[in-house]
């Protein structure tokens, strides 16, 4: 096994095991959460790159989950026609498309970090949604509300509702983004959910909202297409009651049963206090090995810049997939770039063969 031996899960095959990681974009022009000419090319020109999987940034399931105006979507027909074209031009390329379903939670109604992040007030901005009214803490943070368990209902239809819709605009794999303190992270950790009703408190009742999206997506999509849950498998917050790597592990085990394929492992971003622990090459890999620990595959993010780093830990069994973000967006190619240095076949593009030969 390593980096460019095909990928199987369910129906799917992805050519190797390198995955582009969610990134969002902040470029819907008319903060409609349409996606433009520039997710087209964007994940396009990492699918020509030799990536096996291409997954969309964050993609809202309703407009109120959106963490910044500018943020993708996918809460109506129009919005999974515009993503059509994407999907088709990554089939194109041989890779295999994959969609990050979202809500932003308390997060949300947030400037792009290139406008300064901080809250959106005004006309463009919106309400967040919590767990509880506890808003994120900004230096004027917006008023938050609590969801009631109707509400919880209608996010999770959203959620479904939206994978359905994912699945018909071609995309291959599903994944439930329950990290970096967006909605379903509010719940399971203790830090941001504190309610008292059968949604908060014990582990049990924190895990069940993700477990009934998760649950109710897998229902509604075919058996075929594979789902997969990003969490964040620890809080950083070690001196407070917070979510922690045995939690996930837990958590892996108990939505593998569920219909969960794969357990792509974060960390982080549920409160500004986190202690972040140094963040050098692969600093996340110890949790994806920990979480594998539940029998669940996993994939790995975080730091993984080079093809020798992302080939050994595929190679030692310490994750099913590398998932590389920031060093995709310094080089589409990266995947065909690190064929190229390690060896393998190359991906190649019919289009850009004389370029390797
Ligand atoms: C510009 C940018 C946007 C991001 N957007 C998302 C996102 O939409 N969803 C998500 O789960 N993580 C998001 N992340 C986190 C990345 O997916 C990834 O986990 C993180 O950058 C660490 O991996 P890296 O060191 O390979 O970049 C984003 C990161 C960056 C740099």
């Amino acid at each position: 096994m390593d980096l460019f031996t095909p990928f199987d899960c369910r129906d799917v095959t992805a050519r190797n095991r390198v995955m582009v990681s969610p990134m969002c974009q902040y470029s819907c022009e008319d903060e409609d959460g349409l996606a433009t000419d520039w997710h087209l090319v964007h994940l396009g020109s990492r699918a020509a790159g030799g990536a096996g999987i291409v997954m969309s940034e964050a993609t809202a399931v309703t407009p109120r989950g959106r963490i910044s105006p500018k943020d993708l979507g996918i809460w109506s027909d129009d919005h999974a026609d515009a993503l059509a074209p994407v999907t088709e031009f990554i089939a194109e390329q041989g890779a295999t498309s994959a969609i990050q379903l979202a809500h932003a939670g308390r997060k949300a109604s947030t400037n792009r970090p290139g406008d300064g992040g901080g809250p959106v007030h005004g006309d463009r901005g919106w309400t967040p949604v919590g767990p509880t009214t506890e808003p994120w803490p900004h230096d004027e943070p917006l008023s938050t509300e609590r969801l009631d368990a109707a509400d919880i209902e209608r996010i999770t239809e959203a959620f479904t509702e939206a994978a359905v819709r994912a699945v018909d605009a071609g995309f291959d794999i599903v994944e439930l983004h329950a990290a970096h303190g967006y909605l379903l992270h509010e719940f399971l950790s203790p830090v941001t959910n504190t309610r008292e009703d059968d949604y908060g408190g014990s582990f049990e009742n924190r895990t069940r909202f993700l477990r009934e999206v998760v649950v109710s997506v897998r229902e509604a999509i075919p058996e075929g297409t594979p789902l997969f849950v990003r969490i964040s498998a620890t809080d950083w917050l070690p001196d407070r009651e917070s979510w922690t790597v045995d939690d996930s592990t837990r958590l892996a085990a108990e939505l593998r049963p569920l219909g969960v394929d794969l357990i792509d492992v974060s960390a982080g971003a549920i409160h500004p206090d986190q202690q972040v622990p140094d963040t050098g090459p692969h600093y996340q890999v110890p949790y994806a090995e920990q979480v594998a620990e539940s029998g669940v595959p996993v994939g790995t993010v975080g730091k993984i810049t080079t093809p020798e780093g992302a080939d050994e830990i595929i190679r030692n069994g310490r994750a099913a997939l590398a998932i590389v973000g920031r060093e995709h967006l310094r080089d589409p190619y990266f995947a065909l770039h690190a064929a190229e240095s390690l060896g393998y076949e190359l991906p190649v593009p019919r289009q850009y063969t004389r370029g390797f030969q």
